[in-house]
């Protein structure tokens, strides 16, 4: 799958891209089942709220083969590899819940801030791609995105590591002020199966979660290979170590996989 000329432009000014209805309802449900079987495993790479609920599962590609399978589906490997002018690797792997009630906020951050200060990534040339799992509306803690803001570099930053049980470099208040002076605020929402590409630089963040709808989105952190993490820091399945290329699977992986027999 290749992105336009116009989508390569609008990606370059917003920092960012949705794409409405990428994958099919029953490719979504499906792994919107498996994401609820791992949250329900007692494993490391399952880390929770400080009310217990799931957050996040870290790695969920090295131990469920629907998720294996998503980390190398062409249409968001090709994307990638456009975006990024070459061959990517997987720096990173989350499956987030954002639970019913219990969903905590994630803090104003750049995901290159943290993968440059903790991981000592070279280059700002790897970028997230998300897909929903649920239908994510305002009710649910959708993402929040400054426009634009992918153009500032890496901004200051603090080591925040009491909000939440995950660590985060986040932005002070009078810069997101600032930031969202010139850029704006938007929460790009849409059914499950949709998908958002951002920049590593786009500052972002969600707020809590008190719906009763949960607000699953799985996170595919690629870095193209040649910019590989030169600090391992943090546990291998947080930043992965495996600079392998990632070979783009055919566009039906996940179907084949549904029609599997149980
Ligand atoms: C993130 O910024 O890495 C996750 C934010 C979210 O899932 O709401
Ligand atoms: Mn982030």
């Amino acid at each position: 799958m290749k992105l336009t000329a116009q989508q390569l432009e609008q990606f370059d000014r917003e920092g960012y891209l949705f794409l409405p209805n990428l994958f099919s309802p029953e490719e979504a449900a499906f792994l919107k089942n498996e994401a609820e079987a791992i949250y329900q495993m007692d494993r490391k790479e399952v880390w929770r709220e400080k009310s217990g609920v799931a957050r996040t599962a870290f790695a969920a590609h090295t131990y469920n083969e629907g998720f294996r399978r998503l980390g190398a589906h062409p249409r968001l490997i090709e994307p990638v590899e456009q975006l990024l002018d070459g061959k990517v690797y997987m720096h990173q792997y989350k499956v987030n819940a954002k639970a019913p009630f219990d969903g905590a906020v994630w803090q104003w951050h750049q995901d290159y801030g943290t993968w440059k200060r903790d991981d000592e990534m070279p280059e700002p040339r790897a970028m997230n791609i998300s897909v929903f799992l649920d239908d994510v509306t305002a009710a649910n803690g959708p993402l929040l995105f400054i426009p634009g803001s992918h153009k500032q570099g890496v901004v200051k930053a603090g080591h925040d590591l009491e909000t939440t049980s995950y660590p985060l470099w986040t932005l002070d208040r009078e810069t997101v002020t600032e930031l969202a002076e010139q850029g704006g605020c938007v929460a790009p929402t849409g059914p499950a199966g949709s998908v958002l590409l951002f920049s590593s630089l786009l500052v972002h963040a969600s707020p809590p979660n008190i719906s009763p709808f949960g607000r699953t989105i799985v996170y595919l952190s690629l870095c193209e290979t040649s910019n590989h993490i030169r600090a391992f820091n943090r546990e291998e399945w947080i930043a992965h170590r495996d600079f392998t290329p990632i070979e783009a699977l055919e566009d039906d992986c996940l179907q084949q996989l549904l029609s599997e027999p149980a």
